[in-house]
């Protein structure tokens, strides 16, 4: 399978920003890892801090990408944008978060783009992103 990974805003940070709820690591350390994990597929991951550019990515993957692990950050509690763009595009996509969305303030409980997507994943640190490849993988 071809995989993209897409991160939202602010996961650029991950390592530093909030360690308590996100962890020391950043994605880019992790990554090895989780391509060695899955060396039958090929994992793309790309990251971007505006809605637009999310959606831009999405659709760019048209046709070129097997399967999507999507982390919208706070984009998912807010964008009706992406989650149209998630249903407008024939790939299967499943929303990933570090924090469990559930056990935190009220305004996160809810997942526009979550609603757009074949499952979510929330709560896992990191390894929100291999349960979601394993997810995918099972689905394809
Ligand atoms: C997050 C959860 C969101 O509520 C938050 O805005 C983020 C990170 C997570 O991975 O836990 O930016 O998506």
């Amino acid at each position: 399978m071809n995989v993209l990974i897409i991160n939202g805003p602010n996961l650029n940070l991950l390592g530093i920003r909030e360690p308590e709820i996100y962890g020391r690591q950043s994605f880019e350390d992790f990554l090895p890892d989780l391509i060695s994990m899955f060396p039958q597929h090929s994992i793309e991951t790309w990251q971007s801090n505006h809605e637009g550019e999310i959606i831009d990515k999405l659709h760019s993957a048209i046709a070129k990408i097997d399967a999507i692990v999507i982390n919208p950050g706070a984009y998912a509690h807010t964008s009706v944008a992406i989650a149209d763009a998630i249903k407008s595009i024939a790939i299967p996509v499943v929303e990933v978060h570090l924090s469990n969305i559930h056990a935190r303030e009220n305004y996160r409980r809810h997942s526009f783009t979550a609603e757009a997507c074949k499952g979510m994943i929330s709560g896992f640190g990191l390894d929100s992103y291999r349960l979601a490849v394993l997810s995918l993988e099972k689905m394809s």
